[in-house]
């Protein structure tokens, strides 16, 4: 079974072609980063003018790279939302063209659920798992009971992690995208210096909110005159900032993991998604968690943790060999939740 995945949700254009062996056969992700630099932050129409122009090559170079044609692939899969519906559409339009001229089924995934069941391409993770969705527009925690089949247990009341991360670094100054670059210098920094809220720890149920420790840091930042905020204070306070962050996901997670527990006895998994998953301190604070609680820490390659058509490919994979299949009226969705079922709460994650 082959499956050629489509992603275009945000500012990475990619292809990529994946079988039921789990083998990536090619995996192309053209990041539009420059496009978007000078802005500060991803642009919307200018994401969506890059897939348009860019895409085709895309997925021509992923069939190439693979070995394959069109007519040796089972399904064509493409992100259909959550995401910035201009992209959605570049993508969707692509792949139903694609689906369509050769007569293949055509799958609409869920970027989340693409995210969600990454390991599964990567490791042996079988159902139930927990799973921390932590990424740029999203900060869930969620009981995966299998494919298509989520309960929603917890998420942000306001901020996502990364973009914390990146409002973060953007108001230090280290510049777009802010996550990669705030974990880099908090490398050589005091996480013990500043002293930084630890927002909602302690308290029941598994919601984050980041809101109150991206105001602290610019507290502090506020507090030195410019020609004071020197590498060192920057780099202590991305130390002490992602500390932070550390001690409030292993708090939160632990009462997932507690539920998760008593509720799915069989499930000793812990699965990290999206692209925060690439940061290794995170990665690292979190199997304290597991350790303690005698469960796995999975978290997929770093490549693979962060926008990318390989896990669309996937999920289109896991759903088609399910027997699911798409029309080709399936129209992009901008909010796609994978609970449906879950309440909704205020400010929560802007593409959730
Ligand atoms: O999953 P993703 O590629 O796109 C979304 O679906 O949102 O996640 C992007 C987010 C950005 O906020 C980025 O700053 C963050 O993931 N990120 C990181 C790291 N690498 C990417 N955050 C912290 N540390 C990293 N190493
Ligand atoms: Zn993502």
């Amino acid at each position: 079974m082959i499956v050629l995945g489509i992603e275009t949700s945000c500012d990475e254009t990619a292809a990529a072609v994946v079988n039921d062996k789990r083998e990536i056969l090619s995996n192309r992700v053209l990041s539009q980063l420059d496009d978007h630099r000078p802005y500060g932050g991803v642009v919307p129409e200018i994401a969506a003018r890059a897939h348009l122009e860019h895409l085709d090559r895309l997925v021509a170079e992923a069939m190439d790279d693979a070995g394959v044609e069109f007519d040796d692939l089972d399904a064509v899969a493409c992100t259909g939302g959550p995401g910035l519906i201009g992209g959605v559409m570049v993508g969707t339009m692509t792949a139903k063209a694609i689906a369509f001229a050769a007569q293949k089924p055509f799958m609409a995934v869920n970027h989340l659920e693409g995210h969600a069941l990454t390991v599964r391409l990567t490791d042996d993770v079988a159902f139930p798992y927990l799973l921390l969705l932590v990424s740029g527009g999203h900060c869930q925690v969620l009981i995966v009971e299998g494919v298509g089949r989520y309960k929603r247990i917890g998420t942000t009341i306001d901020d996502a992690v990364g973009e914390a991360f990146d409002k973060t670094a953007k108001m230090m100054g280290l510049g777009y995208p802010g996550g990669p670059a705030l974990e880099k210098i908090a490398e050589k920094g005091n996480p013990n210096r500043f002293g930084l809220p630890r927002p909602l720890r302690g308290r029941p149920g598994c919601d984050f909110s980041f809101s109150g420790l991206k105001t602290a840091v610019r507290n502090y930042m506020d507090g030195f005159p410019v020609e004071q905020q020197t590498e060192d204070v920057k780099a202590d306070l991305a130390a002490s900032f992602q500390r932070a962050v550390g001690d409030t996901l292993i708090d939160r997670a632990r009462n997932a993991v507690f539920e998760f527990m008593q509720d799915y006895p069989a499930g000793n998994t812990l699965v990290l998604a999206g692209g925060v998953a690439a940061n290794k301190y995170l990665r690292g604070r979190l199997t304290e968690l597991t350790d303690q609680a005698g469960m796995k820490l999975v978290a997929p390659p770093l490549d693979l943790c962060t926008d990318n058509a390989a896990m669309i490919a996937w999920a289109g994979l896991e759903r088609f060999r399910l027997g699911e299949r798409d029309d080709l009226d399936f129209k992009p969705r901008p909010r796609w939740p994978l609970d449906p079922e879950a309440p909704k709460r205020p400010g929560a994650g802007v593409k959730a």
